[in-house]
Order: C-alpha cells, then sequence, then structure tokens
C-alpha cells in the first residue's frame, strides 16, 4: 500500500508529537517488579515443574522405572533433568507446582528444599514455588515449609500477600510481567501469573479427600485480578481488554474431568486427583475474564491440556523419579512461552499468544504437544461471533 500523503509539519511541532506520541503519558501507574519483564525478542518463558517428590539426594530410590534401571536411579536423576531441561530452554522463570519434595521421606525438610531447588537457585533464574500436598509431610509445617523457600536465593515466592490480611494456606501470590523495557509497555504488567496454594488434605470431617481453594484465597485472586485490570486498561496505553493472566497451583480443579481425548492435547491415564467438593475457582477464574491458562501438577501420569469456557486447564506431567510414574513413559516438565506484539509504532505491544509445550527426560530431551493456548486474533473473532450469534 502507498504512503498517504501527511501535511507537512514544523520541525518543533514534530519533536512534541515524538516526545508524546511515543508513549502517550511518561509516569508509571504501576510498579512492574524489575525483575520480571519480557525479552528484547518480545517474549517471556516459562519453566513448570511439577512434583519432583526430592527427599534425601542419592540414598533415595526411583519408583516406576524399568528393574535394570532402579540400581543407577535416584533423586539425583530429578536434580539432573531440572539442570537438563533449564539449559535446554533457558526460561526466563521457572515454576514449581508442589510436591517439590515427598515430606514422609525426607529426614530433614530444609536439607532436602535447598536440595530440590538448587538446580533452579544456581541457574540464577528467577524462581517460585506453591506448595502440594505432601510437602509438610517432614519436619516442617506448610507455613514452615513456605518461610524457607522464601529465604531461598533467587526466588519471587511470598508466603502470603501483605495486603490479603485474613487469607487460607500458604503461597498465595501473584506476580506481574512488565513490557520490554523501552516500550511503551515497559511500566505495564504484560502479564500476570497468580500462584495459591491448593492445600492437601480436608479437615471437614463430612468431606473426603484433597483440600481446595478456600472463599479467603478466592477474594484476594479476585481483587487482585479486578486491580490489575483497572491498571492496565488506564492511561499510558489503555487496552480494552485484559492483559492474559496464568494460574499456577498443585491440585486439578473438578472441571479437569470435563475434558477427555477429544477436546485436549496429551493424555490422560489416571482419573482427576481433585477435591471431592467444587469449591467455585473455576466459575471464578471465568467470571473474573483474565486468566487463559491454568496449571497444575499432582497427577504425574495426566499431562494433558484442554480448554473449558475460555480457559485452557493443564497439567505438567510427573517430574520426579522418587515419584510415581509409568516406566517407559519419560518423566516431563511444561514449558509456556508468551510473545508480545508489535505496535503500529513498531515497538513491542501487548500479548499477542501463548504458546506451550513439553519436554521429556528421554536422551534428546524431546519436544512434544506444541499447541497454541491462547492467541489474540483468535480470541477477538470469538467474541465477534458471539455478538453475531445474538443479532
Ligand atoms: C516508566 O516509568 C519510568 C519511571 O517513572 C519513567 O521514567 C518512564 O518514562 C515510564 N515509561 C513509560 C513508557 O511511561
Ligand atoms: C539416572 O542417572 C544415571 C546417572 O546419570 C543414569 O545412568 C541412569 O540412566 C538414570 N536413570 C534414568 C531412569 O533415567
Ligand atoms: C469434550 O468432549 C466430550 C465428548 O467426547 C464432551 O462430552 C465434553 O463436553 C467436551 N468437553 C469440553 C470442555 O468441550
Ligand atoms: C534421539 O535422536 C536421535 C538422532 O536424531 C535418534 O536416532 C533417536 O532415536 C532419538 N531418541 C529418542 C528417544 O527420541
Amino acid at each position: 500500500m502507498g504512503k498517504k500523503n501527511k501535511p507537512s509539519l514544523s520541525l518543533s511541532h514534530f519533536v512534541g508529537v515524538v516526545v508524546f506520541s511515543l508513549c502517550c503519558v511518561p509516569k508509571s501507574v504501576l510498579g512492574v517488579k524489575e525483575e520480571l519483564r519480557f525479552g528484547k525478542n518480545g517474549e517471556f518463558k516459562i519453566l513448570q515443574v511439577a512434583d519432583m517428590h526430592f527427599a534425601d539426594g542419592k540414598t533415595t530410590p526411583c519408583l516406576d522405572v524399568f528393574p535394570n534401571q532402579m540400581p543407577s536411579c535416584s533423586d539425583i536423576n530429578t536434580t539432573s533433568f531440572v539442570d537438563r531441561v533449564i539449559q535446554a530452554e533457558k526460561p526466563d522463570f521457572i515454576v514449581f507446582t508442589g510436591d517439590n519434595i515427598f515430606g514422609f521421606d525426607a529426614i530433614d525438610a530444609a536439607k532436602s528444599l535447598n536440595a530440590a531447588f538448587w538446580p533452579a537457585i544456581a541457574s540464577n533464574i528467577p524462581w517460585a514455588a506453591v506448595l502440594g500436598n505432601h510437602d509438610q509431610e517432614s519436619t516442617l509445617s506448610r507455613e514452615g515449609v513456605m518461610k524457607h523457600v522464601v529465604g531461598l536465593k533467587n526466588t519471587l515466592s511470598q508466603v502470603n500477600p501483605a495486603e490479603a490480611h485474613i487469607i487460607d494456606g500458604f503461597g498465595n501470590y501473584n506476580l506481574e510481567i512488565g513490557g520490554v523495557k523501552g516500550s511503551c509497555f515497559e511500566n505495564k504488567s504484560a502479564l500476570n501469573l497468580y500462584f495459591l496454594d491448593s492445600g492437601d488434605y480436608s479437615t471437614v470431617p463430612a468431606i473426603p479427600g484433597y483440600g481446595w481453594i478456600k472463599p479467603s484465597q478466592q477474594l484476594w485472586f479476585q481483587r487482585t485480578s479486578a486491580k490489575l485490570q483497572r491498571a492496565y486498561m488506564r492511561q499510558p496505553e489503555n487496552q480494552k481488554g485484559p492483559a492474559p493472566g496464568l494460574v499456577y497451583f498443585h491440585i486439578p480443579l473438578p472441571e479437569f474431568a470435563s475434558l477427555d481425548s477429544s477436546n485436549f492435547t496429551g493424555v490422560r491415564q489416571e482419573g482427576i486427583g481433585s477435591a471431592s467438593v467444587n469449591s467455585g475457582f473455576f466459575t471464578t477464574m471465568v467470571e473474573a475474564g483474565d486468566v487463559k491458562a491454568v496449571f497444575t501438577g499432582h497427577d504425574h501420569l495426566n499431562d494433558f491440556c484442554g480448554e473449558l469456557a475460555g480457559i485452557q486447564l493443564c497439567y505438567a506431567g510427573g517430574f520426579g523419579y522418587h515419584a510415581y510414574g509409568k516406566a517407559g513413559w519419560s518423566r516431563r516438565a511444561r514449558v509456556v512461552v508468551a510473545s508480545l506484539e508489535k505496535t503500529e509504532k513498531g515497538s513491542w505491544g501487548p500479548v499477542k499468544s501463548i504458546k506451550t509445550w513439553k519436554r521429556l527426560d528421554d536422551e534428546n530431551l524431546s519436544a512434544i504437544d506444541r499447541q497454541v493456548l491462547w492467541s489474540k486474533s483468535r480470541a477477538g473473532v470469538r467474541r465477534k461471533k458471539q455478538v453475531g450469534d445474538h443479532e
């Protein structure tokens, strides 16, 4: 397309326009954590490690490997897989979604936690963790584990948000991923990460089974999501819709069971180990409107991702060797990459797409099941279609 003739402007007018139009308003309203922002390539990559089940290191045997692999297999294989996958993917951020240690077999919880997170710490990549249902079974309580974790190097984990005076569990917090430094989005959170404690076991006698995300946590999530959305949609670079949100916790939601192989990518090789009650967190997320995907662990033999009501429900698949698994079915990790859109001015703008794949602990660290979790253009088309349906 040919360029349109523009009315000529004086030099001083031109300079003024450049100074102001590059980024609208010079002052930030949202304090983005300096630690996390999109890179100069317009991408942000997250590695999810689920269910390491780390215990005492080289004296801890593996489960569900072939008999001939048993003598040479221990927690050290889990450590070397974390190392290898970090080297291969070079993520911007690592998230551990619980059962980081298998407390029941860990002699000293603090030592096990230090060893489990060591490869992440040594990589100098920022990382975060939430609790599973086994982390507290050693010498530290759930609060104790989370307090120990937040004291480790390079972690952005928090015990609980300062603004929530009453909240159930330990390890509920959010992180903002700023736009590219020097771009119009540098002071905006272009991607939001939420972390929640999905509990361990029900403490209500009439309700059997696993824990769930409580109303106090959902209220904190709702308020945080609303606050982030307001900031994102106002000046500078006011956006029409919210920034995408990704949610990480351990125990899958009952809604995971509404997916099957006709509508997910990956496999389901065991039942959905959710709580026996539905505490409504899925509905809360759909209502909030910004969440595009949920990432859990807990069921080591399930590694699928499928969409329900606009939210992708994803497992990472089991990672650790001192955890149940399946001999011949590689331990694995999930990778997510969010990519930014180029604005008309040639700068980096909002998130354009979110993709995922898994890495297997085989000789080639095979990458499998690549899929698009969300894309701005597809979401736009869907909205238009829905509007059209009612015309
Ligand atoms: C972001 O905030 C910093 C510090 O307040 C400011 O110097 C910079 O101009 C802001 N950038 C944009 C694009 O608004
Ligand atoms: C565990 O690590 C050892 C030492 O590197 C290796 O020989 C063995 O094959 C690994 N086992 C599995 C099941 O990957
Ligand atoms: C997935 O497909 C099954 C049919 O195979 C259907 O019963 C179910 O409702 C679908 N779920 C979603 C979330 O689309
Ligand atoms: C790894 O890659 C090599 C060379 O491409 C191939 O021969 C081998 O089968 C692959 N191994 C696995 C487990 O995929």
